[in-house]
């Protein structure tokens, strides 16, 4: 059964959608079976993995709103072993539609309840705020990864995240835990990044994962030509950091599947 995991913090532009694309690639290419579910209207997720938005016929919108089994919605990507829910800018009024049904914060976990047999891993990409599709999201999820940006005003906003994930932990999912603080782009020539480092490892001390995620121009670069770094250029150091992740998210979950890497770095 798979172990879902979402990418959480209602600051906008901190890797959530970065992560989830090559942490979801990463484990594919480690012979994991992954499912990558866009919970965001912007649908970044999806455009990056190289579906043209204009061309979803049907999204994540239709099994959360129509009931629509997500097998239909499910795509294929390049990448053998990881597939996407897709997002469309639709998804927006589903947090107005989701108002008035029962459970409505349990709608998500219903639906990707329907495939979680299917995959090893299932990895949510949050949208920028704390609202009822980021609460659907943490009311699924066995954990969540917190991105942090190594830039001013890292730890700024974390105290309400923590609190939301605090008040989602008891009322809807006990066993909702913090699966890491993840430090992203990362730049060791700025003073400034290696004090967010320090500062944020002092905070949250081993719930800071090892890996860190430097910036990297690939990594900006690959959502353009829709593809995960490790296809846009799999020597690059974001696709190796992203990989490096992979790695310890599997040491830390105690996963033992002995990987054969060439097969996917074609
Ligand atoms: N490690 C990195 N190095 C360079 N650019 C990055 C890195 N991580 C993210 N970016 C870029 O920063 C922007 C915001 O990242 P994104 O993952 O979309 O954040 P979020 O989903 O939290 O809003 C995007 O343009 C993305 O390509
Ligand atoms: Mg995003």
């Amino acid at each position: 059964m798979g172990k879902i995991i979402s990418l959480a913090n209602q600051k906008g532009g901190v890797g959530k959608t970065t992560t989830a694309i090559n942490l979801a690639a990463s484990l594919a290419a480690l012979e994991y079976k992954v499912l990558l579910a866009d919970a965001d209207p912007q649908a970044n997720a999806t455009s990056g993995m190289g579906f043209d938005l204009r061309n979803i016929k049907s999204s994540i919108y239709d099994c959360l709103i129509e009931d629509k089994h997500p097998r239909d919605v499910i795509l294929n990507t390049e990448i053998e072993g990881l597939d996407l829910l897709p997002s469309t800018i639709d998804l927006v009024g589903a947090e107005i539609e989701m108002l008035n049904m029962p459970n409505r914060e349990q709608v998500l976990k219903h639906v990707l309840g329907k495939v979680r047999e299917d995959y090893d891993f299932m990895l949510i990409d949050c949208s920028p705020s704390l609202g009822l599709l980021t609460v659907n999201a943490l009311t699924a999820s066995d954990s969540v990864i917190i991105p942090v940006q190594c830039e001013y005003f890292a730890l700024e906003g974390l105290g309400k995240l923590l609190n939301t994930i605090k008040i989602v932990q008891k009322r809807l999912n006990p066993d909702l835990e913090i699966e890491g603080f993840l430090l992203t782009m990362y730049d060791s020539r700025l003073r400034l990044s290696n004090q967010v480092v320090d500062e944020v490892r002092k905070h949250f001390q081993q719930m800071v994962f090892d890996t860190v995620i430097q910036r990297n121009i690939k990594l900006s670069e690959a959502p353009s030509f829709g593809k995960p770094a490790l296809l846009y250029d799999a020597n690059s150091k974001g696709a190796v950091n992203y990989l490096n992740l992979a790695r310890e998210l599997l040491q830390k979950n105690e996963k033992t599947k002995i990987p054969n890497e060439d097969k996917i770095i074609k």
